[in-house]
């Protein structure tokens, strides 16, 4: 796809930039917790406001339902957001706004009210679009993980005001084109995981697309008791079995080699290094097991698979990665996905919350090519789906 970036948008001095961010971050007892979302808007800010713009920051926080509230309101993120840009950030209500917009300095930046205390913002009113509209004269998108949503903020805007990609979301999409795009060939894709219900769509989607699926987490075990695995206690959807083989299928019609874990770890209770933990062959799970992880042999095969590719997509984890030692098969494919990359033979994209949460345990996402912090944008994404934000920045 073609879009524009900041570097087509001509003199900026003194012009409202209306800019979409996500910062939709986690926060417990009134501090973020985790600024990868804040440190993501630097780049396009800077740039900005450098450039003599008056920057204004568009974003939704949680989901109030068109509701004002104070525990939905941004006015709480501006002095983070001011602390990881390094410059003040100041924060402007609804009611005022076009005054509060009009004195703002070129070259500062302030944040909106959640964009979502406007009912129509979801259902992209255009009445919606023209107040937001009315406040600036350039939208400036750079929310790659709100751009699954068609609102008033992430879609409706791009319509009625020269449209550009910030820098994070054209960091964004050309990570996501290099990696299903227009992939260096043999692809692979992990998708790990509790359930296979949530990735359906994606898992429907990559047999088409990549060379190698590699399925790990619990959605593995459906797809083990489809081949007529006994998983004993695990967790498995066996009403999805069927879906499971007509995957598998697919796969081996298109080509795709699908990878199921021929040896596991199991455990017969769900704890930290269980007394019961074994290493088994997948068909020599008891009745009264779980599988909890990869098993070590498996893992080795997959690392061998993965040395025959160029390029990876990785979403979900291999086993419960939060509960040591089922932590293991994840770890360790990271660490070669890593290396790989880091040798310069692999293009590794990863994505999704469990997923950046499972390589930062690893100690590995810095080292992956692009790792996103989209959740649903980047598994639409996957899913092969158009994001209506996205498609509304093609140029
Ligand atoms: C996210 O946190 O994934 C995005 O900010 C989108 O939030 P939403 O699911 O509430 O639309």
């Amino acid at each position: 796809m073609s879009f524009k970036t900041l570097d087509d948008i001509g003199d900026l001095n003194g012009k409202t930039v209306l800019v979409r961010e996500d910062l939709n971050v986690p926060m417990a007892d009134g501090k973020v917790t985790d600024d990868t979302r804040l440190r993501a808007t630097v780049a396009t800010l800077s740039e900005l406001a450098d450039k003599g713009a008056k920057v204004l920051v568009l974003a939704h926080f949680g989901r109030p339902k068109g509701q004002p509230s104070e525990e939905f309101s941004l006015k709480k993120i501006a002095e983070p957001l001011a602390h990881v840009v390094g410059r003040p950030v100041s924060y402007i209500d609804w009611e005022g706004d076009k005054a509060a917009v009009a004195a703002l300095a070129p070259g500062s930046i302030a944040i909106l009210e959640n964009t979502r205390f406007f009912g129509g913002e979801e259902k992209n009113d255009p009445a919606v679009v023209e107040r937001f509209a009315s406040l600036g004269d350039i939208y400036v998108n750079d929310a790659f993980s709100a751009a699954h949503r068609a609102h008033a903020s992430t879609e409706g805007l791009a319509k009625v005001l020269p449209a550009y990609a910030g820098r994070a979301m054209e960091a964004e999409l050309k990570a996501l084109q290099k990696a299903l795009g227009e992939p260096e060939r043999p692809v692979a894709a992990v998708v790990g995981g509790a359930k296979v219900s949530t990735k359906l769509d994606v898992l429907k989607h990559l047999v088409t697309k990549v060379d190698h699926l590699i399925i790990g987490g619990g959605m593995a075990n459906t797809f083990l008791a489809a081949r007529g695995v006994n998983v004993g206690k695990s967790l498995c959807e066996h009403d999805l079995t069927g879906t499971a083989e007509e995957i598998l299928d697919n796969a081996d019609k298109a080509g795709c080699t699908v990878h199921l874990p021929y040896d596991v770890v199991v455990s017969k209770e769900f704890a930290t290094n269980p007394p019961s933990l074994r290493t088994c062959n997948v068909h020599e799970v008891a009745a009264d097991e779980m599988i909890l992880d990869v098993g070590p042999a498996a893992v080795e095969a997959l690392a061998d698979a993965l040395k025959t590719c160029r390029t990876l997509v990785w979403n979900g984890p291999m086993g419960a990665f939060e509960t040591e030692p089922f932590d293991a098969a994840t770890v360790a494919l990271a660490k070669t996905a890593a290396a790989l990359t880091k040798e310069g033979s692999l293009v590794s994209v990863a994505g999704g919350g469990d997923t950046v949460a499972a390589l930062n345990h690893a100690g590995v996402a810095a080292d992956f090519s692009y790792v996103s912090t989209a959740g649903g944008a980047f598994l639409e994404w996957m899913e092969g789906k158009e994001l209506p934000g996205v498609a509304a920045l093609e140029a």
